[in-house]
């Protein structure tokens, strides 16, 4: 097997440790020759970078090299496969993502609603620029993005980069879920064969198959609705306002059970329970900061002190894990099935060709290739079509520098509605975000 040169973009994430470790774990699936992690910010980064140096040190002597940089064309010269993981504005602007809709009694969430519009007017740019980097310094690497709001960030590099094909946006959040099915099944998540349609944090499992062909949708369905739902990924199985979210899905499957739900669909189908039971002044960011963070810059801290990774617990996550899969089937064209994004062209049959889909595929050398899912109801089409203009809206906004884009935007989100409403949240979001967003003029044609 050809061993591969991996960059990893946001070195500093506090998801790269996690990664590392999927990485190891899965070094027969994906071996590799070198890992280079690249950052913007050098300072977050170095902390990450030495215990993940400690951390291959031990546990991946074979790797031929690790290095850490700030400078790009170091970076992306001569990669074979590219993760990119970036926050534009980092975890602060995530807070003003939650808070500024939820005061105006609007659903606060990164990539949902308002703060999926705010984080994705801040990420296109970014991202535009990023991948003409990448493809400026390693023109046939495979990209691998994870940067959210991914939905919103697919639909734009599938309009700047309208004919690379060595570019993939995928989420691991159907891989999540499904390892909490796995846990019902008391199977491993990777002998479950999903099928799924949807946009990117909107969508539905239609079925869960093992590779026996065997149906356990049923099963499932009945498991949640009797005896409840609870994250069984370790990145997440802990966190309170996971298992929250992992408990509405018992709500979703009861009152919708033809399908079985991503928990993002929480957002759009309970907008005031929602709104209701959060903390303006301890959003999921702030959670974040003071929960994942912490942890992992204590972990990272302790490994570098001890120069050992001895005296530490170390997991290995889906997040990880699943990217490094589909990555794995790209090199060695194994053909395993990921739910992944396309673009739609008759997959789902009665949706625009242009739409960003996210459904099963098979992942070989030349990419992804969706099975055909069909005509979907009535529904998930009004839903799925309400949710994909405002994605469009969004983006348009971008494009256009328009002012009114983005009003229609969340004017027809399900989250928000109310027009004067889009107008107050939006008017605070241009607000909070002039150091990223594009300026956004009211049209031509405004009335005054
Ligand atoms: C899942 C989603 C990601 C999202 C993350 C947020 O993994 O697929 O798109 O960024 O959850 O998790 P957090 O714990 O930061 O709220
Ligand atoms: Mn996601």
């Amino acid at each position: 097997m050809k061993k591969q040169n991996l960059v990893v973009v946001g070195g500093g994430s506090t998801y790269t440790i996690g990664m590392i470790m999927s990485l190891v774990a899965e070094k027969e699936q994906f071996p590799l020759k070198s890992i280079t992690f690249y950052d913007t910010n050098a300072e977050r980064q170095e902390k990450i970078a030495k215990a993940s140096e400690i951390i291959l040190r031990e546990k991946y002597p074979e790797l031929e090299n690790f290095s850490y940089t700030t400078n790009k064309e170091e970076a992306l010269t001569d990669a074979d496969f590219v993760f990119v993981q970036i926050r534009t504005g980092g975890l602060a602007m995530r807070e003003q993502d939650e808070q500024i809709p939820l005061r105006h009694g609007a659903v606060g969430q990164e990539t949902c609603g308002p703060g999926g519009m705010a984080y994705g007017l801040r990420s296109i740019g970014d991202m535009i620029d990023l991948v003409n980097d990448i493809r400026h310094f390693s023109p046939n690497a495979w990209i691998l993005n994870y940067t959210n709001p991914a939905a919103i960030v697919a639909e734009a590099l599938r309009r700047e980069f309208p004919d690379d094909k060595k570019l993939l946006n995928i989420c691991d959040m159907p891989a999540a879920i499904m390892v909490s099915y796995a846990g019902i099944l008391g199977k491993d998540v990777f002998d479950l064969v999903p099928e799924y349609f949807g946009l990117n944090h909107f969508g539905w499992f239609t079925s869960i198959l093992d590779k026996d062909g065997v149906d356990h949708t049923d099963t499932i369905k009945r498991a949640i609705t009797e005896d409840g739902f609870i994250p069984e990924d370790a990145e997440i199985a802990n966190d309170p306002s996971w298992i929250k979210t992992f408990k509405q899905v018992e709500q979703m499957v009861t009152d919708f059970p033809e399908y079985l739900p991503n928990t993002y669909l929480q957002y759009y189908l309970y907008p005031s329970q929602m709104v209701e039971k959060e903390e303006p002044d301890n959003t999921r960011a702030r959670q974040v900061i003071n929960g994942r963070e912490k942890r992992v810059h204590s972990l990272a801290d302790q490994i570098i002190a001890d120069d050992t990774t001895e005296n530490v617990e170390l997991e290995v996550d889906i997040h990880g894990r699943y990217m490094i899969r589909v990555a794995a089937s790209m090199a060695y064209n194994n053909g395993d099935i990921f739910i992944v994004m396309v673009e739609n062209n008759g997959t789902i049959a009665n949706l625009p060709d242009d739409a960003m889909v996210e459904v099963p595929s098979v992942i070989t050398n030349r990419g992804p290739k969706p099975f055909s899912v069909g005509y979907i109801s009535t529904f998930y089409k009004g839903l799925i079509e309400g949710q994909l203009a405002y994605e469009k809206l969004v983006v348009d906004a971008y494009y256009e520098n328009s002012y009114e884009k983005a009003l229609q935007a969340l004017t027809l989100n399900r989250t928000v509605i109310d027009a004067p409403r889009a107008r107050k949240i939006l008017d605070d979001m241009i607000d909070a975000n002039k150091n990223y967003w594009p300026e956004l003029h009211a049209s031509k044609q405004a009335l005054n």
